[in-house]
């Protein structure tokens, strides 16, 4: 089938490579020239493991190109999956959708269906189809259709590939496009879940909300675990071994980041309060996530009172597996050391410290030279590289014996055993 996918972000890439894989004709769109020049070099512009590999194999069937209008002209099915970041109040900013439909209107001349990709709030696809209306394109001419992703960074070919769930929003009636969207996921193991347009919007943003109510409710557990000389995670372990709970999602430590769960947490919190609908864990959630950092902080204070020394944080990303620094916890921890007045040093695989905080920390290029000389060591990000460590070589390297797991990925034991002192939250 011809496809036209607009947006080459992680989700709208992802998306193509995988679509073209499975024979599917794509034209996939970016507005940035740069990125399409690099993508046609066979370039991927993030770090996504196996993207690049995948996009060898499908070369053939795709092509990248920043023309709309002559990829909208000769796709009958398109896929929208730009961006939607917070704006200050919170509130999706939904302007590169709008202008994608400015784009393209003039070109839906025969039958398209629009497949809207993007995290949206609910109500955007009726608004869309008020914007085409406005905009003099006949309603026989197109079918709107939600179909939100689920793709983790650092997973998303994964998860592409192998969903627990497909959710499609259909208008009522709308008998065409559920076998379309099946026809191009033929291949793909999946179950659907068909409902309304905003049932499908909402889905998205119920689906991250839960998950990162999961992680402040096991930060929050791990609080009192800590008053009480109580490992948090026995608590997980016996809690997720409930198949009402389940064990995912719920590993204590700094706190969740990333470009989805703080950015769709707040758009949810605008709109519930802008429809004053009464929705307390909704703000909790955050509330403990943004407060997290801080108690770690406290914890270093107290070991740390000299507080011009040197800290070694390991770990810039949200998570691992991605270069992604965006409302990554690592980025307020390093602020606030930083503020205190520690000599904050950082090292992570991929992620790079951005220009705005160079004055903040330095960033080396190996994990030896962070650690050279620091009086403690901070793990920020749970990076596979990090999980075992030489503790003896490290235990030389550095001035201090205080070891900071944010990530709950160490053996406290086996830390302690090398003469560290070990602090972390919930772990006794
Ligand atoms: C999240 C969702 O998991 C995806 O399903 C969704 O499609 C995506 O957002 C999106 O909306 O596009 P992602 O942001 O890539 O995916 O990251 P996650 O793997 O969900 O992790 C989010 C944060 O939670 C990370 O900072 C991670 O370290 C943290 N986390 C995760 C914890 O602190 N504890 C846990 O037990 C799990």
């Amino acid at each position: 089938m011809n496809i036209c996918v607009i947006g080459a972000g992680y989700v709208g890439l992802t998306l193509s490579v995988t679509l073209a894989s499975l024979g599917h004709y794509i034209q996939c769109i970016d507005k940035d020239n740069n990125k399409i020049q690099q993508l046609n070099n066979g370039f991927i512009p993030f770090y996504e493991p196996g993207l690049a590999e995948l996009l060898e194999v499908a070369r053939k069937n795709i092509v990248f190109t920043s023309n709309t209008v002559e990829a909208v002209k000769s796709s009958a099915v398109i896929f929208i999956a730009v961006g939607t970041p917070a704006q200050d109040d919170g509130s999706a900013d939904l302007s590169f959708i709008y202008s994608v439909l400015h784009d393209m209107y003039q070109e839906i001349t025969t039958f398209k269906t629009i497949i809207i990709k993007s995290t949206v709030p609910p109500g955007t696809c009726e608004q869309i189809y008020q914007k085409l209306t406005e905009l003099g394109v006949s309603p026989h001419l197109y079918a709107i259709a939600s179909n939100p992703e689920f793709l983790r960074e650092g997973k998303a070919l994964y998860d592409m590939l192998h969903p627990d769930k497909t959710v499609i929003g259909i208008n009522d009636g709308d008998t065409t496009t559920v076998p379309l969207l099946q026809s191009i996921y033929a291949g793909i193991n999946t179950a659907y879940v068909i409902t309304n347009l905003a049932g499908a919007e909402l889905i998205k943003y119920a689906n991250n909300y839960f998950l990162a109510t999961k992680i402040s409710f096991i930060n929050e557990i791990a609080r009192v675990s800590d008053k009480y000389q109580v490992d948090i995670q026995h608590i997980s372990k016996a809690i997720g071994l409930d198949p009402r709970i389940g064990k995912e999602f719920l590993k204590a430590g700094i706190g969740y980041g990333g470009s989805c769960f703080p950015k769709d947490l707040r758009a949810l919190e605008y709109l519930i309060k802008k429809e004053q609908i009464n929705a307390p864990i909704l703000h909790a959630v955050q509330q403990i996530n943004d407060t997290q950092i801080n108690i770690y902080v406290e914890k270093i204070k107290k070991h740390l009172p000299h507080f011009s020394e040197k800290v070694a944080v390991l770990g810039l990303t949200f998570k691992a597996d991605t270069n992604d620094i965006r409302n990554s916890q690592s980025i307020p921890l390093i602020q606030q050391l930083a503020t205190i007045g520690y000599d904050v040093h950082v090292y992570d695989p991929k992620g790079v410290i951005p220009k705005n905080m160079e004055s903040l920390a330095t960033q080396h290029p190996s994990l030896a030279e962070t650690v050279e000389g620091s009086h403690c060591l901070i793990l920020a990000t749970d990076w596979p590289a990090f999980t075992s460590l030489p503790w003896q070589e490290i235990k030389k390297a550095m001035n201090g014996l205080f070891i900071v797991d944010g990530r709950n990925i160490w053996n406290k034991k086996e830390i302690e055993s090398y003469g560290f002192t070990y602090i972390g939250v919930g772990r006794p």
